[in-house]
């Protein structure tokens, strides 16, 4: 379909990113680092698009609309991260800028039929981190079929892998990755995206 439905808003401008940072939940890095991109599911573009073909866009308001928006933008990062580190630059991903995303919405200006899903931090890290273990590779790949039987297993061996690299990287808070998701996921962490994705028009019943 040739959607191209992603746009990218390159923030510069210290106090701008300064007042990034406060709305992500106070991540001083966005401040920190100069550049700051934000990737926009863009569905104003496309219903611009459509208009000039004499129809209505109606994709923008069906789950198919915002789970294919959502993968685009995801592309869109993954090659912006390895492109950046190809240059030598180093990078943080943010999701917190769904936060406030209506605060959000205002500051770089959104149209309706726009959200911004994801950014991303470009500059230089002070020191290196530790490579964060992964959960098991058998709980990841499946062949054929999907195989649910070695999850629970792969979990518990994953919280025991993770917790070992916490005390050997001296991170005493670190937490197992069972109970430190259940923070996160056992409640909706951005309450605020419904509603800002309805008032952009994105919310439909298709
Ligand atoms: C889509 C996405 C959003 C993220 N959002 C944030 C964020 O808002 N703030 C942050 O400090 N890290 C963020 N991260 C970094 C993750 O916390 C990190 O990648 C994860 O804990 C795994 O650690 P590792 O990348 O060091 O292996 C994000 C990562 C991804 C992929």
């Amino acid at each position: 379909m040739n959607g191209q439905q992603v746009s990218v808003v390159v923030v510069q401008d210290a106090a701008r990113r300064a007042r990034i940072a406060e709305l992500a939940g106070d991540q001083a890095w966005i401040a920190r680092a100069p550049v700051f991109l934000a990737v926009i599911m863009d569905f104003h573009k496309t219903a611009l698009a459509i208009g000039m073909a004499g129809r209505q866009q109606l994709i923008h308001e069906s789950v198919e609309g915002l789970l294919m928006g959502g993968v685009d933008c995801g592309i869109a990062l993954g090659h912006m991260m390895t492109a950046a580190r190809s240059l030598g630059l180093d990078v943080v991903p943010i999701g917190g800028i769904r936060r406030n995303p209506q605060a959000m919405i205002e500051l770089l200006q959104l149209p309706d039929k726009t959200f911004p899903l994801v950014g991303l931090c470009v500059g230089h890290i002070d020191q290196a981190a530790a490579q964060k273990p992964r959960l098991p590779e058998y709980t990841f790949r499946h062949d054929e079929r999907y195989d649910a039987s070695r999850l629970a297993g792969g979990i518990a061996e994953y919280d025991h892998t993770l917790m070992q690299h916490w005390q050997k990287i001296g991170q005493s808070d670190g937490l197992p990755w069972t109970s430190n998701l259940a923070r996160s996921y056992a409640r909706v962490y951005y309450p605020d995206v419904r509603p800002a994705a309805a008032s952009q028009g994105l919310l439909g019943d298709k």
